[in-house]
């Protein structure tokens, strides 16, 4: 097993999930790598199905202790036809709970050999200049723990060492936490929203219309802000009082640095 070809499939409205998926790629320094960014529908494959020399990496944010629904649902397809995989998830500083256990699950249950995983640490989807949570990451350290993982990953690899025995054990519970549905609720736009549909670019599920104005269908809304952080003009807020509820216990009782977490078989 030596990493000749390696696929990143990954969902990441703001982009820190992708970020930590390309410092161990860099780590990994495979032949071939080939990235499925699914966080929109365009992004699915028509063939998501893994091959021989192949080594997949899944990174996912953590929404509530889990995967998102959204995520499961655009990787339900894929095949992994007893390829190694390494999971990832990326947490906003609180806590990843299920996560990690969710996606090992999953892609247990794809056909992969689950041979690693890891929990980094992103700036929190919610995070704003009033209510700043785990700004900045990942940040230069957290990189360079993913490069080191990369690197350790290419050398497991080679050496054939990984235990393929049996499922790779990461912390979580089983049943995984309970997903509540809240009200339906999103971010709206300001008078000053110039109207250059960015974030209806973005939008991993298509919430957001631009017409003579922004109209966003709270129903399809994931809360994952990226059409807030993609807003030059900052005229993209989330001020659902539920939201602000929770960034402001998040910035009480979060604040201490949690550092990422490395699991190998
Ligand atoms: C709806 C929602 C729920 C979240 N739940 C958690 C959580 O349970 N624990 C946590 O630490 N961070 C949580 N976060 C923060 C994200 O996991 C974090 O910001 C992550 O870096 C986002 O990944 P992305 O940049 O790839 O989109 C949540 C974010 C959103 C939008």
């Amino acid at each position: 097993m030596s990493c000749s070809k390696l696929k990143l499939i990954c969902f990441s409205p703001t982009r820190t999930t992708k970020q930590v998926l390309y410092a161990i790629a860099e780590g990994l320094q495979a032949d071939e790598l080939t990235v499925f960014d699914v966080t929109r529908q365009e992004g699915i494959p028509d063939d998501f199905d893994c091959s021989k020399d192949d080594l997949v990496i899944i990174g996912s944010p953590v929404y509530s202790g889990r995967l998102p629904s959204v995520m499961l649902e655009r990787i339900a397809s894929l095949k992994g036809n007893g390829v190694p995989v390494v999971s990832v998830v990326v947490y906003g500083n609180r806590a990843y709970e299920d996560a990690l256990l969710e996606l090992t699950d999953f892609a247990e249950a794809a056909g992969f050999k689950t041979v690693a995983g890891a929990a980094f640490i992103g700036e929190h989807s919610f995070s704003t200049s009033e209510i700043p949570l785990s700004v900045g990451r990942p940040d230069f350290a957290d990189i360079d723990k993913a490069k080191s993982f990369g690197i350790k990953l290419a050398e497991k690899l080679a050496a054939k060492s990984f235990d393929t025995s049996s499922k790779l054990r990461v912390p979580g519970n089983t049943p995984y936490k309970e997903r509540v549905a809240g009200e339906p609720m999103s971010p709206f736009s300001q008078e000053n929203c110039e109207l250059c549909g960015a974030c209806a670019r973005v939008c991993p599920t298509e919430a957001i219309t631009v017409g003579s104005h922004i109209t966003t269908d709270a129903e399809k809304c994931i809360l994952c802000c990226a059409c807030v952080k993609v807003c030059t003009p900052g005229a993209r807020k989330m001020e659902a009082p539920r939201i602000l509820k929770v960034s402001q216990f998040l910035a009480d009782t979060c604040k201490e640095r949690k550092e990422p977490e490395i699991f190998v078989s």
